[in-house]
């Protein structure tokens, strides 16, 4: 039964190509960790999502390489009834939360709560790190939720591009196929330099 298990995940992500996907309340900065992650660009003023968009983008790890395929799903509350289109099926997925902002905490949590069935891997980011003064929700608080349900954990910015790497590097890391070498170097395949439009950015 568990080699029956093992072959159906390998070939489900094959080439390590892993669906991939952004959960959180509308304003937490999924769309900004997407866009700096694939971009290395930051909007102060970034539109709101609708439905979702989609993103590639390419990490390599010294000899090997992960493709996420990235879907960044919309925060408003209308569209939680199409967010199982995008985590069914998804290898990972990062769930965020504003520190600045304690319900969108509260709505973090419900999101683990919904995945838990899923069986993927699972990180919690915290994010505008930056906004330190408004900051709602304490490092401990977050640390100590994820520990409680076996999240990776992490507090990010966007706007700095504080942890926006590495999120998506530790994530890399915790799937199934990929095994990175110790001491790892990692690369953006994909990012162009000086900030041009992605080749491999659909939306
Ligand atoms: P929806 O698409 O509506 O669900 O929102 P979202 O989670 O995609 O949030 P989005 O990335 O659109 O960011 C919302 C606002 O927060 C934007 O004005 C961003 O500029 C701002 N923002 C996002 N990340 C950060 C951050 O790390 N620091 C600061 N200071 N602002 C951020
Ligand atoms: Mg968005």
């Amino acid at each position: 039964m568990i080699n029956v298990f093992y072959l159906i995940i390998e070939t489900r992500f094959s080439d390590n190509q892993f669906p991939f996907v952004l959960l959180g309340d509308v304003g937490a900065g999924k769309s900004s960790l997407v866009l700096r992650f694939v971009k290395g660009q930051f909007l102060e003023f970034q539109e709101s999502t609708i439905g979702a968009a989609f993103f590639s983008q390419t990490l390599a790890m010294n000899d090997t390489t992960v493709k996420f395929e990235i879907w960044d799903t919309a925060g408003q509350e209308r569209y939680h009834s199409l967010a199982p289109m995008y985590y069914r099926g998804a290898a990972a997925a990062i769930i965020v939360y504003d520190i600045t902002n304690s319900v969108s905490f509260t709505r973090a949590k419900k999101w683990v709560q919904e995945l838990q069935v899923q069986g993927m891997v699972v990180a919690l980011a915290g994010n505008k790190a930056d906004l330190l003064e408004q900051r709602r929700v304490n490092t401990e608080e977050g640390q100590a939720y994820a520990q409680e349900n076996g999240l990776f954990f992490i507090e990010t910015s966007a706007k700095t591009a504080t942890n926006v790497n590495e999120i998506f590097y530790e994530i890399a890391k915790r799937l199934p196929s990929v095994q990175p070498l110790p001491n790892p170097g990692m690369v953006l395949v994909d990012r162009p330099a000086h900030g041009a439009a992605s080749a491999t950015c659909c939306s």
